[in-house]
């Protein structure tokens, strides 16, 4: 992650960056507190924060979500919030990150906030590199989950959609929060998408610059 790319982010609310630990109350889950230490350490990139478009698809999901089993995969966790809601839901979680740096501090947010025998683990996984994915057996997922993952540039979205394609079947249901911050590349990252998936958008209230979209993997015959 270079500075280019932080640039292009509009950071969370400048208060709630200095705040160590955020404290987010899930009314639908068994264990309804959770709480998430900020990396503010040089290293940990933009995901070293807590980012609105995480928060607003842990909230959807703990909601919205009826099957509560299976194995999900998260793509870019920065701090491991979904899933961590996700595991106290009942799934096996696999959280996923390309910053190494980061990955450590996402381990501790797991452990303060999971019992034993929860199932976690935690990768690191770079999008686009599909022979990684494979070398890992990182594949056939029930459930795919990425929030605040592109920052408009070209080669990113493509590499996150074939990372996509690779972990999903047609049964995958997937869930990809974005914060609008750039209308024109997100115009373009859903044509992409629409290569190969079918996509519902689910808007919310709270954060109207905020998108769920809803993605089923399309069968294209070989
Ligand atoms: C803005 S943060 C969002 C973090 C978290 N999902 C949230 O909502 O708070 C973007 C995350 O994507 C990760 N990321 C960026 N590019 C990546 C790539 N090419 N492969 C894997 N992870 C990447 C970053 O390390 C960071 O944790």
């Amino acid at each position: 992650m270079d500075c280019t790319q932080l640039a292009l982010y509009t950071p969370p609310i400048h208060q709630e960056m200095l705040i160590s630990t955020m404290e987010y109350h899930f009314e639908n889950l068994s264990r309804p507190l959770i709480k998430i230490s900020q990396c503010l350490e040089p290293g940990s990139g933009v995901g070293g924060a807590q980012w609105n478009a995480g928060l607003v698809l842990a909230r959807y999901l703990s909601k919205e979500i009826q099957i509560k089993t299976g194995k999900s995969i998260e793509l870019g966790c920065g701090l491991g919030l979904i899933s961590i809601v996700l595991s106290i839901m009942g799934f096996q979680v696999t959280a996923t990150d390309g910053n190494y740096a980061l990955l450590n501090w996402t381990r501790r947010n797991f452990e303060a906030n999971l019992n034993d025998s929860d199932r976690w683990s935690i990768e690191h996984l770079i999008w686009g590199e599909n022979e990684h994915i494979r070398e890992k057996s990182l594949e056939e997922w029930d459930l795919i989950v990425g929030a605040d993952v592109l920052y408009g540039e070209y080669a990113s979205m493509i590499a996150f959609i074939n990372t996509l394609i690779s972990l999903s079947r047609s049964e995958t249901k997937i869930y990809v929060a974005q914060q609008i911050r750039y209308p024109d590349s997100e115009e373009i990252f859903l044509n992409e998408l629409k290569k190969s998936f079918e996509i519902e958008i689910i808007k919310n209230e709270e954060f109207p610059n905020i998108v769920i979209y809803k993605l089923a993997k399309i069968n294209i015959p070989a």
